[in-house]
């Protein structure tokens, strides 16, 4: 209906990695064997590609956000895949983690509401134990900043992640006055706006999620997001997804 891919155009491929931005699923694809164009259609856009061993991979975007990341979820299920690996970037809200740190996260806070229609809340958003097990492997390999723990998800960036230099000055309803530092006294480790979506949805469907984002701001100094931050943490997250997802698919 919206990713405009069919079963037949995957391959039989049963594995997803599946970023947010549009731009960055060519580059992930083009790191595994023969990567080749699928199809685009507003912010889903999809490449399938091969892991070493030769079994299919698809790549596609998910958009900003819950409604997009369950749209993505749910259609690539009904074409067979079985396995999600969201690819992305966070800002952290505990003061020791670094820009350029990978967190893979073992759940998430469910501060959307786009994942509701798929589980009460009560049902916890939890990554499935295989992928954090190769993304920690993965990362620890390859030598790179990492942190395992829960993330925070809303589907707002600036009221909802607190964010100050709004057009209203940092005013916030009631109900999200103080967040970053409750979340930050439960634990948490970052703020972003999809992981809930895929955790929630693979574990209602029995499937299986996975989710890693590289930490491109720590709000503890900054709001401003720069470009070479964001550039680091591609890199980073993309060796670990290599890693990690070639190592899922050796069994
Ligand atoms: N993504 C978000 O949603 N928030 C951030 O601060 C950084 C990335």
């Amino acid at each position: 209906m919206h990713l405009h891919i069919s079963k037949d155009d995957l391959e039989g491929a049963t594995t997803a990695i599946i970023p947010g931005d549009p731009a960055r699923v060519e580059k992930i694809a083009r790191e595994f064997r023969n990567p080749k164009f699928l199809k685009q259609n507003r912010e889903f856009t999809s490449w399938l590609c091969e892991a070493d061993n030769g079994k299919k991979i698809v790549v596609c975007s998910t958009g900003i956000g819950g409604p997009s990341t369950a749209i993505t979820i749910e259609e690539l299920a009904l074409c067979g895949v079985k396995d999600f690996l969201r690819a992305g970037t966070t800002g952290a809200i505990q003061q020791h983690i670094d820009p350029g740190t990978v967190i893979i996260m073992t759940g998430a806070v469910r501060l959307e509401g786009a994942s509701q229609n798929i589980a009460p809340i009560e049902f916890p958003a939890v990554a499935h134990h295989d992928w954090v097990r190769v993304l920690f492997d993965s990362a620890k390999e390859l030598g790179l900043k990492h942190q395992i723990g829960i993330s925070a998800t809303s589907d707002s960036f600036y009221q909802g992640q607190n964010r100050q230099d709004t057009y209203q000055k940092g005013f916030f309803l009631r109900p999200l006055q103080g967040r970053i530092e409750e979340l930050e006294r439960l634990g948490v480790l970052s703020l972003e706006m999809e992981a809930s979506l895929v955790l929630t949805q693979t574990a209602a469907y029995g499937l299986r999620g996975g989710c890693i984002a590289g930490v491109i701001i720590n709000r503890h100094s900054s709001e401003v997001i720069t470009e070479e931050a964001t550039q680091i943490c591609e890199r980073n997250v993309i060796q670990v997804l290599k890693l990690a997802v070639n190592k899922l698919l050796e069994k």
